[in-house]
């Protein structure tokens, strides 16, 4: 049986706790999870207690984060770390080129190099702020062929949002098992160990890489109780855990730069867990969409699926926004998304299909930036044919689209600027916007 097959029979039949920012529970031996206490004098089952923190121990409760781990083994039983090649990943501050105010599109990343796992496949775009001062964010992409074997990753700098572009991922994490499939966002947790196995031939794919406050799901404000994304439909783990004595290398991403150990097991050996600090999967599909049923078109912050916050009410430190199939029925409007400039700046990939502001030279894989206060909006093509198109009650249900939105610019780094998928000529989709202007 191939890995591709392995992993996918693993993946069949998954079983899942719902509901985001709960305080999950599960044992993948019964009597394995402690009852009434934490760290009990001796763990049940002759486990050893952790806890696992997202949060400063003294965080408001609403944004406090930390989950219990009970497992084989205590993770601090290991060697010295030492450095690793960091490869195509690169971490803030991006001090090694200059922030780039024109609007930027790349093309898909090539095919990987077999024998290519999912860390070594991480190629980073860009990103802002400094991972030392747990602010900003970055954009990786991540193209692979192998399953990551005999290691396992964890960011200490952020949680990592994983957007399946191509080809499904099995996540083995310490607190169990997902799956993230195209059309699919897999959040993995500030620190959490896992190891990824492809699905299929071929993964490729998008990562925004959080630095700041965890992601949390929007205020809905006037919306009322239920819309966008629904906590219901994330699905967190339940407990597996490797029971497995032989060497495992723990690649550790601190600060900017990958560290690596090698353990004598396997650090996922967590047999029980309790608490919300943990991974989630959500099918995109599932957001409820809302807009406007009179007239304009409303900002895409109404897409909204998760929110980084920060210390200002209502300024993100990074949105993850989804375009998805929705219908369109705004009388006397201009349906596209708007031309605009915004102080927030936005990378958008694509997951599949189309986008609706732009008719071609977006593709599945690819993505754009534009950078703060960046004019941009539908292309020539789309704008002529909205602008004419009668406004009869449309469904939009040809593409699924993605954003991370910023508060800071997006600093691209260098092997993102210099290389051929970056497109020449992006500037030319808005050239030929034609004049009607009549006094
Ligand atoms: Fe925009």
């Amino acid at each position: 049986m191939s890995s591709t097959e392995q992993a996918r029979k693993a993946a069949e039949g998954l079983h899942h706790l719902s509901g985001f920012g709960n305080e999950h529970s599960s044992e993948a031996v019964p009597g394995a999870l402690p009852l009434g206490r934490n760290s009990p004098q001796r763990a049940p089952l002759g486990l050893y207690a952790e806890q696992l923190s997202g949060s400063a121990f003294t965080e408001p409760r609403s944004a406090n984060r930390r989950s219990w781990l009970y497992r084989i083994r205590p993770s601090a039983a290991h060697p010295r770390f030492v450095r690793a090649e960091n490869g195509t990943l690169a971490g803030a501050p991006f001090t090694d080129s200059v922030p780039d105010p024109n609007r930027l599109r790349w093309n898909p990343l090539p095919d990987p190099a077999p024998g290519t796992d999912f860390l070594s496949g991480l190629w980073t775009l860009g990103g802002n702020g400094d991972a030392a001062q747990r602010a900003g964010m970055a954009i990786h992409l991540y193209a692979a062929d192998s399953p990551m074997t005999d290691r396992v990753f964890s960011d200490a700098d952020g949680e990592l949002l994983i957007v399946p572009e191509r080809g499904g991922l099995l996540l083995r994490t310490e607190f169990g098992l997902l799956r993230a499939e195209p059309g699919d966002a897999a959040l993995i947790p500030r620190g959490v160990r896992f190891r990824v196995e492809p699905l299929d031939a071929l993964v490729r794919g998008y990562v925004c890489e959080n630095y700041g406050r965890p992601f949390a799901l929007p205020d809905l404000g006037p919306i009322g109780a239920n819309g966008l994304a629904n906590a219901r439909d994330f699905l967190a783990p339940v407990a597996a855990y490797e029971d497995e004595d032989r060497p495992v290398e723990v690649v550790s991403k601190f600060c900017g730069n990958l560290w690596t150990a090698t353990y004598d097991h396997s650090p996922l050996d967590v047999v029980a867990w309790h608490g919300n600090h943990v991974p989630y999967v959500y099918d995109l599909r599932r957001f409820n969409v809302l807009g406007s049923i009179s007239y304009d078109h409303p900002d895409p912050s109404i897409f909204t699926v998760l929110t980084s916050p920060s210390d200002t009410p209502g300024l993100a430190g990074v949105d993850f926004v989804v375009f998805a199939p929705r219908w369109l029925v705004g009388e006397d409007t201009f349906r596209p998304p708007y031309f605009h400039r915004n102080v927030m700046s936005e990378y958008m990939g694509l997951i599949e299909g189309a986008y609706d502001a732009k008719a071609e030279g977006f593709v599945p894989g690819g993505g754009s930036l534009h950078n703060m206060m960046s004019a941009h909006g539908p292309d020539r093509e789309t704008f002529e044919a909205a602008s004419a198109a009668e406004l009869k009650p449309q469904k939009v249900d040809n593409g699924l689209a993605i954003m991370f939105e910023t508060r800071w610019p997006v600093t691209a780094t260098p092997q993102a600027l210099d290389t051929s998928r970056l497109q020449q000529g992006y500037d030319q989709v808005w050239q030929g916007l034609e004049r009607h202007f009549r006094s």
